[in-house]
């Protein structure tokens, strides 16, 4: 993923560009990380940074964008991206509280920001979180009414170091290996400790209350 920074750099203390992070997890809302990939260089080599977006044009902006659906988080991102530069002087706030009073950014991106751009501990939980702690702790009651228990699990367990890393870890292993349906649990680096692995159970978490 283009917004991320190399390993190596990570572990010499690099973080990436928060304007850069915020735009992927803006982008990645609705749309699947292959989808958002070509999409993201091309907003970045547009307007490389939060004062060219502010200072674009709606409609180039909203052409840029079409394609990847959901149109409000385009005229969000760029009502965002004006704040950031009216009232934060185009640097991006670096706490979740001064993060989450942007249009647009909501509790699960205010989270993504901090603990990905800015080291915060914050607690990132999207649908890939809920289904690992709902396995990893065979959790059986159903979404959405489990919500608050998985998010307590995921808090619980974010590490006091490297919050962000961690946070993509999740998302990353409930994208690639703890998939929705055919969990690939035999090459699951948490096959150890997980309770749905050891009940049988891990394919038919988490249950959902039917519509
Ligand atoms: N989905 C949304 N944000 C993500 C991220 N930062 N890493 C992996 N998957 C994601």
């Amino acid at each position: 993923m283009p917004w991320r920074v190399p390993p190596a750099d990570r572990q010499a203390g690099v973080l990436p560009d928060p304007y850069a992070v915020w735009m992927s997890e803006v982008m990645l809302q609705q749309t699947t990380v292959a989808a958002v990939r070509d999409y993201h260089r091309k907003f970045m080599a547009l307007w490389p940074d939060v004062s060219a977006l502010a200072a674009a044009d709606d409609a180039d902006v909203m052409a840029a964008w079409a394609g990847l659906g959901y149109y409000a988080r385009a005229r969000n991102l760029l009502k965002c991206a004006r704040a950031v530069v009216a009232d934060h002087g185009g640097i991006f706030p670096d706490t979740y509280d001064k993060l989450l009073t942007l249009p647009g950014i909501g509790p699960y991106t205010a989270a993504a920001v901090a603990a990905i751009a800015f080291d915060r501990s914050e607690t990132v939980v999207d649908g890939n979180v809920e289904r690992v702690m709902a396995r990893l702790y065979d959790v059986h009651a159903p979404l959405p009414g489990a919500k608050p228990q998985l998010t307590d699990l995921a808090a619980a367990l974010t590490p006091p170091e490297r919050p962000g890393d961690y946070a993509q870890a999740v998302m990353d292993l409930g994208a690639t290996i703890c998939t929705p349906r055919n969990p690939a649990c035999g090459i699951c680096p948490w096959r150890g400790p997980c309770a749905a692995r050891d009940a049988g159970t891990a394919a038919a978490l988490p249950k959902k209350t039917p519509k």
